[in-house]
């Protein structure tokens, strides 16, 4: 069982700084809200666009995780074999090669799923552990791998300090809230070693989040993003868009690779005011 974890939410008050800071070019420009049909209905289009980014209270955001991770929980051996010869070597390449020093890495495979990428760093030889707020996957994880498998939700987050080389959040952390979105990176910012470094792939969009077919999911655009992981005290060292070889409107996915730079403090519950921004 997940812990139970009641946290008060810091209000969203920072849309209008990020908002701000984003140059729209060609080469970045979120990808076009009918492209998002293949994810979304398209009735729901018209309603996503007017829930751009608002504050959620506490409550909300709990009851967005708990939803999102019952949707897997349900869909839980479907997803397995949907998802089973999925490529993503080029995101697990593009994580390893800035990793500095000596190889074995300690991993954190961060929404690891049923467990496909544990598998593959184990056989590079690395020591990854999972994590998942998906009881099914984290047994379908540790059974497949015998790595160690944490059972946590993005919203109540127990990492250890300085641990980690690097951080694997392949397709996961779009289910963030993006209420609680720069927590959450400030976490994992804590619980990477210096110089470590931090792999995000995350379906890309205008700026959009809501609950959509049981699964609640933020669609930022590249400049959203990078405000948001540069102020977890991160450096962006490459992006891309994915899958490789399309014309870029046919590549909804925006995979980044950052290295941590500073040490970040931790929102705490004080913060939860939005006094920082
Ligand atoms: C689209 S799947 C990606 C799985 C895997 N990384 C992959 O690439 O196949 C999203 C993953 O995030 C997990 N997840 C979603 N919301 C979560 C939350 N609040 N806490 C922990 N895990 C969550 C899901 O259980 C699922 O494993």
């Amino acid at each position: 069982m997940i812990q139970q974890c009641v946290r008060p939410v810091r209000l969203y008050k920072r849309h209008s700084a990020l908002s701000a800071q984003i140059t729209i070019s060609p080469e970045t420009a979120p990808l076009p809200i009918p492209l998002l049909s293949c994810c979304l209905h398209s009735t729901q289009i018209n309603k996503l666009v007017s829930n751009i980014l608002r504050p959620l209270t506490a409550q909300e955001v709990d009851h967005h995780c708990r939803r999102t991770i019952d949707h897997y929980q349900q869909s839980a051996s479907a997803f397995r074999t949907g998802t089973a010869d999925h490529d993503v070597k080029q995101n697990i390449e593009s994580l390893i090669k800035h990793i500095r020093g000596r190889a074995p890495f300690r991993i954190l495979d961060l929404g690891c799923g049923p467990g496909r990428d544990l598998a593959a760093f184990v056989d590079l030889g690395h020591q990854p552990v999972g994590l998942d707020g998906c009881e099914a996957f984290v047994h379908m994880a540790n059974q497949l791998t015998g790595c160690p498998v944490w059972h946590q939700s993005f919203d109540c987050l127990e990492l250890p300090t300085d641990s980690f080389d690097g951080i694997f959040a392949n397709a996961s952390l779009f289910h963030v809230p993006s209420q609680i979105l720069d927590q959450v990176l400030r976490q994992l910012n804590r619980c990477l070693k210096a110089d470590g470094v931090l792999f995000a792939s995350n379906p890309r969009g205008p700026d959009i989040e809501r609950d959509e077919d049981e699964r609640y999911a933020t669609f930022l655009s590249l400049a959203t993003w990078q405000a948001f992981v540069q102020d977890a005290g991160f450096s962006e060292l490459e992006h891309y868009y994915r899958p490789p070889g399309k014309p870029r409107d046919q590549q909804p996915w925006l995979a980044s690779v950052w290295r941590k730079i500073s040490q970040i403090d931790v929102l705490d519950d004080s913060s939860t005011t939005g006094s920082r921004h």
